[in-house]
């Protein structure tokens, strides 16, 4: 029976073992998630059976032990050095020169590039196939006994050659070194959770995975998503190695998991170029590089170089420009948008970050900014990713004076000094004064929007000189703008007057949706407001209505009826109203929009990720419907477009990049309904 049942466990492991490989280290599994937890459920069955038969290679060991009081020290028998930087085109090409200079020949060199993944580097030792030993880094000659913690880690394999039809001979002993990391998507996944079960976020993936990897109890890294990415051999027996090519490519027929990403080139230029394009595409990879590694790719010549201090002469770090940095918080200052929101934003001591200067970033909102206990004068840890708006990350707690300004949540709109209102559990603060001028501002910026009524020319910066002049209050008040009041502001030519004046002259034409869309009623974006345009065909019915009428209409729920409601009741807004119309901005339309019969978004497939200026999500998804497109909730080769609003989703951003997917923001989706080809 015992007989039996062991067979059955080594035949479970293998096969267990296996795709597991094929999942976690190739990305390509044979068989559904359910007949995976099928197989590791017999397993543990049997093992529960017969304890005797659990060994620390079983897959069903990966859940971790008990908590250890501390890390055992091991000592590296060869150690683990650091690497050179560079930090420019002439610092690469200044150590190959180096390089070349030591060899004393012109011989050819081969390069082996690898993008320098941002975690914790590792040394895992395997004895006859076995894993007996993980160990952190350290000082580089003694490390820390990892191994419970990197046994957890579901791409390490726990026996290697993974897969014996690789009919390779089991190394008698191996080190092998990689860099643990979690990749990016399953970072913001660990941190979503972290949030709802109201831990602290981590910072970012590196310190995510170097937290996780050094726990005493290896339980608790168990629930981690990590990676591992093989990049060398620290020794071997057994087996002979000629280049870092060949390495690379005996980790992987092993089973171990190694970056795709590397390449292996023949000239400098070459090396470079992949420096460059990496660098531009970081955004696009699903795990944190910092550079990239250049190596030597023949080890008797790395051997020849040799190591000097603490780095060896056969490699060099081309490093990317810093996201993250550190700065001193100057002051928490309060932007009031258009539906009165208010948001606070950091100002900053101007800081140099990924190759442009900082000086402003978000806070999010006024929670966040107090659970983080983000305070005036505080350094603070801020980054930016990609093209994404910066990030206050976190004061630095340890360099404070004890002068620093917690903040409080204002009582009064720093606009115009009325009272706000909070709504208990909700996250945001609103000024509720219709007549605040910061909301009259980003109102107008709105009304003159390209989603909405689309007047050229009238951006942030002319408006706000309209409203500071006095000569505009509201948006009718636009359209009795004079050239002769336009031309006495500074910076207006005749010219520009004559342009503003006839933008807002076609602006009377629009149709009622944009109309709708424009007053910019809390919920109303241009989605809801195509429907009320095609239920009511003016907005004199619809002012009418009531919220009874409205959430009879389909697509139209009790809050955006009330919003409605709300707004038309308030006097100044009819009467703002009711000027327009004096003013020759159409507020009706005879009859109901046909649908075109060629639908602009025929056959076209969008998928939507992040919030967008004026609509939700759902609103944008019915908008793509109504004109012949198709949403989807993933990123494929299928996909025509991202809709990508702010604070967009990580994994569906990068796999756009990945798959050349073109992305729109909300105003080029207004184009592409409008029928443009190219928004
Ligand atoms: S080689 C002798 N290759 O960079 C060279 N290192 O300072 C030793 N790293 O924390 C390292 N990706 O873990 C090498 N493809 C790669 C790497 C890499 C990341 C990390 C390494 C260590 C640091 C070296």
């Amino acid at each position: 029976m015992t007989a039996d049942a062991a067979e059955r466990i080594a035949e479970l492991r293998r096969v267990i073992q296996y795709h597991a490989h094929r999942y976690y280290a190739l990305d390509d599994p044979e068989i559904s998630d359910a007949e995976y937890d099928a197989l590791i459920h017999e397993l543990r069955e049997l093992e529960a059976q017969h304890p005797e038969l659990v060994t620390p290679d079983s897959p069903t060991q990966r859940v971790g032990a008990e908590p250890l009081p501390e890390f055992n020290r091991v000592e590296h028998p060869v150690p683990m050095t650091s690497l050179a930087d560079a930090f420019d085109e002439d610092a690469v090409r200044e150590w190959l020169a180096r390089v070349r200079r030591l060899l004393g020949d012109d011989t050819p060199l081969q390069f082996v590039a690898e993008p320098k993944v941002d975690g914790l580097a590792v040394a895992l030792t395997y004895e006859n196939g076995v894993l007996v030993r993980g160990a952190t880094r350290g000082d580089g000659r003694v490390g820390e006994d990892i191994t419970a913690n990197v046994r957890t880690i579901r791409n390490v394999p726990l026996r290697i050659p993974v897969d014996p039809g690789e009919s390779l001979e089991t190394p008698e002993r191996i080190e092998v070194r990689g860099e643990i990391y979690m990749p990016r998507d399953l970072f913001d996944q660990l941190n979503e959770e972290r949030v709802e079960e109201g831990h602290e976020p981590f910072a970012n993936p590196r310190n995510a995975a170097a937290g996780s990897v050094r726990q005493l109890d290896s339980r608790v890294t168990a629930r981690r998503p990590l990676r591992l990415y093989a990049y060398a051999v620290g020794y071997v027996e057994g087996h002979r190695l000629a280049t870092q090519w060949d390495s690379l490519a005996y980790l992987s027929a092993l089973g171990l998991a190694v970056n795709s990403d590397i390449h292996l080139f023949d000239d400098i230029d070459q090396v470079l170029d992949y420096c460059q394009e990496w660098m531009d595409d970081r955004e696009g990879l699903n795990y944190e590089a910092d550079g990239v590694v250049i190596k030597i790719n023949d080890l008797a010549l790395q051997e020849r170089l040799g190591v000097v201090g603490n780095s060896p002469r056969w490699a060099v770090a081309f490093k990317f420009p810093a996201r993250e940095s550190t700065t001193r918080l100057q002051s928490i200052e309060v932007n009031v948008g258009r539906t009165g929101v208010l948001t606070p934003y950091a100002v900053l001591e101007p800081v140099r970050l990924g190759g442009v200067e900082i000086r402003q970033a978000s806070l999010h909102n006024f929670e966040d900014l107090l659970r983080k206990d983000i305070r005036e004068g505080d350094i603070v840890v801020v980054r930016r990713a990609g093209d994404v708006i910066p990030q206050v990350l976190k004061p630095v707690e340890e360099l404070r004076s004890g002068d620093e300004q917690a903040p409080s949540i204002p009582t009064t709109c720093p606009s115009c000094g009325e009272p706000v209102s909070q709504e208990p559990d909700v996250v945001a603060v609103y000024c509720d004064n219709a007549q605040c001028p910061a909301q009259r501002i980003r109102r107008i910026e709105h009304w003159a929007s390209r989603g909405a009524l689309d007047v050229e020319g009238l951006g942030i910066r002319v408006t706000h000189m309209f409203v500071d002049a006095g000569l505009v209050r509201d948006v009718a008040d636009l359209y009795a703008l004079t050239k002769e009041q336009l031309v006495a502001l500074e910076g207006f030519q005749e010219k520009r007057a004559q342009n503003l004046l006839r933008a807002l002259d076609a602006s009377r034409e629009r149709p009622l949706w944009r109309v709708i869309t424009g007053l910019g009623i809390r919920g109303v974006g241009s989605q809801v407001a195509q429907i009320l345009a095609n239920h009511y065909h003016s907005l004199n019915a619809l002012i009418k209505a009531g919220a009874d009428d409205l959430v009879e209409i389909e697509g139209i729920g009790p809050i955006i009826a009330d919003s409605i409601v709300a707004f038309f009741e308030q006097p100044h807004n009819r009467e703002m109203i009711e000027r327009l119309g004096e003013r020759g901005v159409r507020l009706a339309e005879e009859a109901p929009i046909q649908e075109p019969v060629e639908k602009p978004l025929d056959g076209l497939t969008f998928v939507i990720t992040g919030t967008l200026p004026s609509m939700t999500r759902d609103e944008a998804a019915s908008l793509i419907e109504s004109h012949g497109g198709r949403v989807t909730g993933s990123v494929s080769g299928n996909t025509d477009y991202v809709l990508v609003g702010e604070k967009p989703g990580a994994s569906k951003t990068r796999q756009a990049k990945k798959l050349d997917v073109p992305t729109l923001d909300e105003d080029g989706l207004m184009a592409l309904l409008e029928g443009q080809a190219n928004p």
